[in-house]
């Protein structure tokens, strides 16, 4: 536990998840970085100075637009103390700079993606990082379902090492969801892929009381239920990932709850021919591209008796105005469940982008910063950050 380290004098590594949306040389959306603020004042509160890591984006080698030096600058303005920023990772002049920390300072390193051996769980990359620091601290919930050198291979060189505060609440609040759920429990799920969530649904079906399915996900569930529905998004493996869930949910006697009635349009940008449809009034020249306010008003009812509720996926195009009623009404609807004691969690990017946009963050019991990383979890599985801290 990060509470029982003596920090004093100790120069701390810490991998933090600040993969964040940049635009024009500036971060957009900080609410990684805020969220990791917790375990970088406790490390300097108690005497240690920190090398912060992180990665961000994909980039294919050396890439200057993926640099995190706008995010070192949020940092700074943040916290308001200056920061060292290295233009690498584990250079002799960077091993140098943070040998000579002292308390309370802190010292940023470049996009650890820059190196191929970041990915690969490369180990003599993983032991140049832990020259860094005497103690590794990990909060970088986001990459927790990464097994890369910064997470993974780096935690075999440390005796002191822990999990962070914003891994502790993340791992506390998921895992709660999926082990101990004040009941009923209700997961409202949408986005616009199956791939990726097929575990997940399957994993609720088995634990979950009522089960929404709304977005453009629940188009192949519709669509194998023979439904006219036509979108770019559907296929045939989609199609049949759906017609296995809802088998398998039959056979646990479990409901997936579906949209009756959608915002439709012949196509994103033709706001003239927006209309609202019920199912059976649906055909080719339409699309789904919000649920509609029959659909609003069950689901909305459903949430209004459940004790806990988990929220994943906006349930249209949020960001088109004309399509985001739906995901700002449920949103308001669980924001107000808040407010009556009800737990609220919501996860994946897209879900905390949408509750940023049409409500406070702080009005949900907790919004977790990890899209993928969040996924897996609530679908059973292990993270191998975890596990690495661990063993
Ligand atoms: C995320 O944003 O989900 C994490 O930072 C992980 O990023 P990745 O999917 O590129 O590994």
């Amino acid at each position: 536990m990060i509470s029982n380290i003596n920090f004093q004098d100790k120069r701390v590594l810490l991998r933090v998840d600040y993969n964040v949306p940049i635009e024009d040389g500036t971060v957009i959306d900080n609410y990684r970085i805020k969220k990791s603020i917790p375990t970088i004042r406790h490390c300097l509160d108690n005497g240690a100075s920190l090398t912060i890591m992180s990665h961000l984006g994909r980039p294919n080698g050396k890439d200057p637009n993926l640099s995190l030096l706008p995010v070192c600058d949020e940092l700074e303005n943040l916290l308001d103390i200056n920061i060292t920023f290295s233009s690498d990772c584990v250079s002799d002049k960077a091993l140098l700079k943070s040998s000579q920390l002292e308390p309370g300072q802190i010292h940023f390193l470049e996009n650890l993606r820059f190196y191929n051996e970041e990915l690969t769980n490369d180990i003599n990359f993983s032991q140049k990082l832990s020259f860094h620091g005497d103690v590794y601290i990990n909060d970088a919930f986001g990459t927790a379902h990464r097994s890369h050198a910064s997470n993974v291979g780096v935690t075999k060189f440390f005796d002191e090492k822990s999990y962070g505060y914003l891994m502790g609440k993340e791992l506390q609040h998921l895992k709660n969801l999926i082990e101990n759920p004040f009941r009923p429990l209700t997961v409202i799920m949408g986005g616009a892929k199956i791939t990726g969530k097929i575990e997940l649904i399957e994993n609720f079906i088995e634990i979950a009381d009522n089960i929404i399915i709304g977005g453009a996900l629940s188009l192949p569930f519709l669509k194998s239920k023979n439904f006219d529905i036509h979108s770019p998004l559907l296929n045939d493996h989609s199609i049949l990932s759906a017609h296995n869930l809802l088998e398998f949910a039959k056979k646990k006697n479990k409901e997936l709850i579906l949209p009756c009635d959608f915002v439709t349009a012949h196509s994103l940008d033709d706001d003239q021919s927006i209309d609202i449809k019920l199912l059976n009034q649906i055909d080719k020249t339409s699309q789904c591209f919000d649920i509609g306010p029959e659909t609003t008003m069950i689901f909305s009812s459903i949430l209004s008796t459940s004790d806990t509720i988990l929220w994943n996926g906006p349930l249209g195009v949020s960001e088109n105005p004309y399509f985001a009623t739906g995901t700002q009404q449920i949103c308001r609807i669980i924001e107000e469940l808040t407010a009556n004691n009800v737990i609220t969690v919501l996860g994946g990017g897209d879900t905390a982008s949408a509750a940023n946009r049409f409500s406070v963050s702080s009005n949900f019991t907790h919004i977790s910063t990890g899209g993928g990383a969040s996924l897996e979890l609530l679908s059973g599985k292990n993270l191998p950050a975890i596990k690495a801290l661990n063993s």
